[in-house]
């Protein structure tokens, strides 16, 4: 049984760089957890202070509510993977698993049971007198990870365990992780900057930038209900497609424009409390690549795109096209309205893209029309980013209901 509790952790480096802003977290009892954020966000910095091998600059960690702040990494019953997993050259596999239990004087017996057991589950038992020279990059990380749980830590902690092995073996480890943690229930915190492991592995998922936690909750949740347009832009593969538009209408029609024509929110969106403040003001539009489609005949929400890019995934399509900001309305007169843009014109530009079917015929250069869904839009603030409406919006709604 282990909570892992971070109150207000900060981490300001010597340099004054602030890795760690005033982090509170609680991992909950056999949580599986995933901390995600872009390259140099603080995740490191992190699980190192949960482990002790970071002085922190302020709050605190506590586990199963004793502070331990300032205990040194081995008092704290914490297992560490790491990138570079390094494992003693000149030790067997059985060896480099026992070690950590040898270091504790553990019965031989009973150690060798326990390295056993650990290396059937992780598919180990053939290999246990090989040398690390002698294994797979994925039977190596497998050791690392037997090597961790074989004395069941209290915490588990694993720093992009997996980003040095190829794309296949990813998955399968990926698999391998959950029937673990299932089996031990060791309350987990693992670190990735890969929103597809984060949303794949984590009961519950939480999101850093800048040293600054965005959003904690379930991959469902993040995915749903991004608290701002940085969670939003992070969770979802290809990147959620964002829009400055201007909100008009009133009370009982909300509409907004975009390739200078305007389309209806719909009612669902529309009620929601929050939008009706930006009325008459710009809010950020984000759509994800899969609420276009290719537009049928007299689809009213169609925009007529020029492809700068299509990439075709084998059972889906990507295609890129520049924002409807820069580019035309599909007008009356066919075609009239279509600027053709040279690729290299949109460099300095952030595409968007559209996921369409693979049957969808499409090639750069020729103009498609797309509909767009925008019961799948979603709102930020233009300024700070947040998502419109708030979840606390509507839980005041709610109340005041
Ligand atoms: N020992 C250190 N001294 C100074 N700055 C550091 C140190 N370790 C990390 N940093 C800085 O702190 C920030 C967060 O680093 P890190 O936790 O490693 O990020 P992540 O693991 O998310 O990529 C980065 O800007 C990094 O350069
Ligand atoms: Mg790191």
């Amino acid at each position: 049984m282990s909570v892992v509790r971070l109150e207000h952790l900060t981490k300001t480096f010597p340099g004054g760089t602030t890795a760690v802003d005033d982090l509170t977290l609680t991992i909950d009892d056999g949580e599986f957890l995933v901390l995600v954020g872009p390259s140099g966000c603080g995740k490191s910095t992190v699980l190192r202070m949960i482990a002790g091998l970071e002085a922190v600059s302020g709050g605190a960690v506590s586990i199963d509510d004793e502070d331990v702040t300032d205990w040194p990494p081995k008092l704290r019953d914490i297992a560490m993977v790491f990138q570079n997993y390094a494992l003693y050259p000149h030790m067997t596999v059985q060896e480099n698993m026992g070690f950590a239990l040898k270091l504790r004087h553990m019965d031989k017996a009973e150690a060798s049971e326990k390295v056993n057991d650990t290396a059937g589950l992780l598919g180990l038992s053939t290999l246990l007198d090989r040398k690390p020279a002698a294994l797979s990059g994925g039977q190596r990380q497998r050791v690392a990870m037997g090597r961790a749980l074989v004395r069941r830590p209290r915490v588990f902690l694993l720093d992009e365990p997996l980003s040095n092995l190829d794309a296949k073996l990813r998955v399968s480890m990926r698999a391998e992780l959950s029937r673990l943690h299932q089996r031990y229930r060791i309350t987990t915190v693992y670190v990735t900057h890969d929103q597809v492991e984060a949303m794949t592995l984590g009961d519950r998922i939480a999101v850093l930038d800048r040293g600054r936690l965005q959003q904690v909750g379930t991959p469902d949740e993040l995915y749903r209900e991004p608290a701002n347009r940085f969670v939003a832009g992070f969770m979802g593969s290809p990147s959620m497609n964002f829009a400055t538009v201007d909100l008009g209408g009133d009370a009982g029609r909300v509409t907004v424009r975009l390739a200078g024509r305007e389309f209806e929110v719909p009612a669902a969106l529309r009620r929601r409390p929050g939008l009706a403040r930006y009325l008459g003001s710009a809010v950020v539009m984000g759509l994800r690549p899969a609420a276009f489609a290719p537009a049928t005949s007299a689809e009213v929400a169609a925009l007529r795109v020029v492809p700068l890019g299509v990439e075709s995934l084998g059972d889906e399509k990507h295609v890129l096209f520049r924002p409807p900001r820069a580019i035309a309305a599909a007008g009356d007169e066919p075609g009239g309205e279509d600027i053709p843009v040279a690729v290299d014109e949109a460099d300095d530009i952030e595409l968007w893209t559209a996921k369409v079917s693979q049957q969808t015929a499409v090639s750069i250069g020729e103009p498609i029309g797309l509909s767009v869904d925008l019961r799948e839009a979603y709102f930020f603030d233009p300024v700070g980013g947040e998502a419109i409406p708030l979840q606390r919006d509507i839980a005041a709604t709610a109340i005041a209901a």
